[in-house]
């Protein structure tokens, strides 16, 4: 995870952890559950009331973003690990860890999950549009979550045992707009409302094997089939679950909104991905599941 420095006087921090979503993406949109497992990547936002603020540069949703949480006044440093846009949860991240952040210049003690979720929400939303929420928590709150926010209603999340898996992520290079995604697949309704069911069905599914890799590496599959159905997958991603399979994976899909971003495949042994990635010349990396964050 990174690690940025010494923190000065007057300065204060806060973490967010990316995320992966193993099955359900989109579906849980629309009330069915999902599950997501928080990753050893993250984001750091340093915040000071001494340095000045410097104008911030780069897309134009961070600003605002940035303006949900801190004062105009108030100088932003932010560090990562997480591929930026490419479905990983680094916009989810950045809101919790400036919230956390936030709370610690404000001299609050360190709030509570709950109430992290509750402020990062906004932050999401500049970038998301109107997300389940599933990143937000996965990241303030670590591990591995079952997901489901049934319409009009409060979330309901449980932390599942994460098991020893190995992951490796294979990054497209390409940025997926989850906000645009998440519309069109919107406008695709009701057409795809049996794929969006059957998703929410296998998400239930993987939460009884997540054990059994091989089981679940072919509901990883499917899930995948399943995104292509509803037309959120690429080519690119495409190639890259195929290139998963031939390496051996268990299973692999495309992880987050899709468009772009990056697929995941569970493994018994990253290296031979790792080499066969290498060999193409596609950017790869083992994550492994970060713990449940103390409460
Ligand atoms: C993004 O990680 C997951 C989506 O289902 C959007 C959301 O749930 O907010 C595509």
């Amino acid at each position: 995870m990174t690690e940025p420095g010494r923190l000065e006087p007057g300065a204060a921090r806060g973490r967010g952890l990316g995320k992966l979503v193993l099955c359900g993406e989109h579906a849980v949109v629309y009330g069915h559950p999902a599950l997501a497992v928080a990753v050893d990547r993250c984001t750091t936002v340093t915040l000071s009331r001494d340095l000045g603020a410097p104008p911030v540069e780069g897309e134009p949703r961070l600003a605002e973003a940035l303006s949900r949480v801190v004062e105009p006044d108030v100088a932003v440093r932010i560090d990562s690990d997480l591929p930026i846009g490419r479905g990983m949860g680094s916009s989810a991240a950045l809101a919790v860890a400036l919230v956390r952040a936030r709370a610690a210049l404000q001299g609050e003690p360190p709030p509570g999950a709950e109430v992290v979720f509750e402020r990062a929400m906004p932050v999401e939303r500049v970038f998301h549009g109107n997300p389940s929420g599933i990143d937000v928590a996965v990241s303030s709150r670590g591990g591995l979550i079952r997901y489901q926010r049934p319409p009009g209603r409060s979330p309901t999340l449980t932390h599942l045992p994460a098991p020893r898996w190995r992951i490796v992520v294979l990054d497209s290079g390409q940025v997926g707009d989850t906000a645009e995604l998440v519309a069109q697949v919107a406008s695709r309704r009701p057409g795809i409302d049996d794929a969006l069911d059957r998703i929410g069905a296998l998400a239930d599914h993987a939460g009884d094997c997540l054990d059994d890799l091989p089981a679940l590496g072919a509901l990883l599959n499917d899930n995948h089939e399943l995104l292509r159905r509803i037309g959120v997958s690429t080519p690119d991603l495409d190639a890259l679950v195929r290139l998963a399979r031939d390496a051996g994976a268990y299973g692999a899909k495309l992880a987050g909104a899709g468009g772009g971003g990056v697929v995941l495949a569970l493994v018994a042994d990253p290296e031979p991905l790792l080499r066969l990635a290498a060999d193409r010349g596609v950017a790869a990396f083992e994550c492994r599941p970060a713990p449940e964050e103390p409460r």
